[in-house]
């Protein structure tokens, strides 16, 4: 029976973001689509995670793959049609699971007819769809003011057709909208109720801190900071004082939120792409929740693998976005270096950080291909499609490994080659060579590998979504922290749900050390109902060795019902799976 839930669906859920270029070329082009996503729902639904959130496949020239929207309501063709669209959302509810599309708010492409309108002629009705401005001596010598983009370099380009100059928050060739115009944020609220209206579950906000620009084009003051990071977006020497955070994007999150309440059945959530501390972040989401329902915190993405930065990352998620608010975990995307990448290919420790992700307090952010390990691949600059790399191309290739080992990627393609499906030439993605390179580790890395191994790192994620998907407590329940006496490097806590009809309790070790680790005597007792080493399944939790790195789930009446093994389960999500029902 269905519990008396404390939350909303989208509290509970866990998401899996594809990347449709890279995910499956269902025609033979070398490109990925919408139908082949259609084609992997299988596997998707086989991995147990329950909503889907596809990068943009909107109408576009494809110069940032998509990020660089031309028209809003249609499908780029290279991706499909509406009705492969259509299909895709049917299809997806019909496996009772969620869909989120990648809304690109701040800005269009410059092929969009609005901007080809606006640039046209500074008495065009759209002129003011967009932000213009006068350079400082009148021409093209000197841009509006100091304001840089989130890149570096001046975010201001000159437009010869009428000598003026637009801005543009990320590269030359997305001018950002103009907010304060009613009539853009109408357009763009129709976007949103438009797929809202058919079907969609959910929005990604794409770099949404970008949003309104301050009305008075004061210069930003000068700051220290060479280079941005995720919990601080300033940099390139100056603070985005008057282009990020800005108190009206505040207010906008409130609105958006407001229009995304008007559809209740189900009910839909944002996610917001925004970048800072904590306290920043949480801002989006309303002083009353009434804001953003959640915000990506990237923070997961840099912490150290030690018990320490574990705790320290948790502690500091949980006192700021306590309930109501509920934080994020996200261990990788389509700009940043692939987890694994951090663990030196490390699958025991990609196995342990995904025990923390799916069983601490939050929505789970999975990154296609992270379930089996897939590896950054490293592309030189000039080979980068990236419209980013092209940005970058001259700086020398020491540079950018140092720049990938804080986080930052300056050629994106290196995360974003396509998934490895098995060891074929094209990794099974496609007939076709693909328009990136396959990573030439895909012999181990890959579905068909490891989708019979009980060991594999896809059987280890398989499972702990199952857990979770069976357990109310590890979904929606408090996080305690243990009290016991363990050593640093076990990170310990409890999630506990106790509502009308439920109570439950799960407990979790996390073991960040290379050496074993045994488990008081008198810890709560309970059997373990989940191991990053499959066989420990049904194993008393009192005085239980922990293997170096081993992630462990224990439950009180857990051993009477422990799991099925991962290899009985591997291609169905096993709904026969049940979490010790409740223990009142
Ligand atoms: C976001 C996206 C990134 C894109 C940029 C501009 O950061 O995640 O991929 O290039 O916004 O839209
Ligand atoms: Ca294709």
């Amino acid at each position: 029976m269905e519990p008396a839930h404390a939350s909303p669906w989208w509290k509970r859920t866990t998401t899996y973001q594809i990347y449709p270029r890279s995910f499956f070329d269902g025609n033979g082009d070398g490109i990925g689509d919408l139908r082949g996503v259609l084609a992997k729902l299988d596997y998707v639904q086989s991995l147990g995670v329950e909503t889907l959130w596809l990068s943009p496949f909107f109408e576009s020239p494809q110069a940032d793959f998509g990020y660089d929207v031309s028209d809003h309501y249609a499908i780029a063709p290279e991706y499909g049609t509406l009705a492969d669209c259509r299909t895709l959302i049917r299809e997806v509810h019909a496996r009772g699971m969620k869909i989120v599309f990648d809304m690109v708010l701040n800005h269009t492409s410059e092929h969009h007819p609005w901007f080809v309108e606006s640039r046209s002629s500074l008495s065009n009705p759209k002129r003011d769809y967009y932000i213009w401005r006068d350079g400082r001596r009148g021409g093209a010598s000197a841009p509006p003011n100091n304001w840089r983009s989130m890149l570096g370099g001046s975010g201001w380009r000159h437009d010869p057709v009428t000598g003026q100059w637009y801005w543009a928050s990320f590269l030359g060739f997305q001018p950002d909208l103009n907010y304060r115009n009613p009539e853009v944020k109408a357009a763009m609220l129709g976007v949103v109720r438009h797929w809202l209206d058919e079907g969609v579950d959910g929005l990604r906000l794409d770099i949404f801190n970008a949003l309104f620009k301050d009305a008075s084009f004061a210069d930003n003051p000068f700051s220290w900071r060479a280079m941005p990071s995720e919990d601080n977006p300033h940099g390139f020497f100056q603070r985005h004082h008057h282009t990020i955070d800005h108190p009206d994007t505040i207010a906008f999150a409130r609105e958006l939120r407001a229009v995304v309440d008007e559809f209740q059945s189900p009910p839909r959530f944002l996610v917001g792409e925004v970048f800072g501390d904590a306290r920043t972040l949480r801002r989006y989401c309303g002083e009353a929740a009434d804001g953003l329902h959640l915000v990506f915190l990237f923070a997961a993405m840099r912490a150290r693998f030690t018990g320490h930065s574990v705790r320290k990352l948790v502690e500091q998620f949980e006192r700021a976005f306590p309930d109501p608010f509920s934080p994020t975990y996200v261990l990788g995307n389509h700009d940043r270096p692939r987890l694994i990448h951090r663990l030196g290919g490390r699958h025991d420790k990609a196995k342990l950080l995904a025990a923390l992700q799916l069983t601490a307090r939050g929505v789970p952010f999975l990154y296609y291909g992270e379930e089996i390990g897939m590896e950054n691949h490293d592309i030189p600059l000039h080979e980068g499609l990236d419209p980013v790399a092209t940005r970058y191309r001259a700086i020398p290739r020491w540079l950018v490994g140092a720049f990938r080992r804080r986080g930052i990627l300056l050629n994106r393609d290196e995360c974003r080659t396509p998934m490895q499906w098995d060891d074929g030439p094209h990794a099974g993605f496609s007939s076709v060579t693909p328009w990136l390179p396959v990573h030439p580790k895909r012999a181990s890395a890959n579905v068909a590998a490891q989708d019979g191994d009980p060991r594999s790192l896809l059987n280890c994620y398989r499972r702990l979504l199952a857990l979770r998907r069976s357990s109310p407590a590890l979904q929606e329940g408090a996080l305690v922290w243990s009290e016991q006496r363990l050593p640093r490097d076990v990170v310990a806590y409890a999630r506990v749900l106790d509502v009308e009809g439920h109570r439950e309790r799960a407990d979790v070790y996390l073991n960040f050390s290379d050496s074993a680790v045994t488990l008081p005597g008198d810890a709560p007792p309970g059997r373990i109902v989940f191991s990053c080493r499959d066989e420990a399944r049904g194993a008393p939790v009192r005085g239980y060795v922990l293997a170096p790195n081993e992630g462990i789930v224990a439950s009180d009446d857990g051993g009477a019902r422990a799991q099925p093994s991962a290899a009985s389960e591997n291609s169905s999500i096993a709904p026969s799976t049940t979490w010790p029902s409740s223990v009142t």
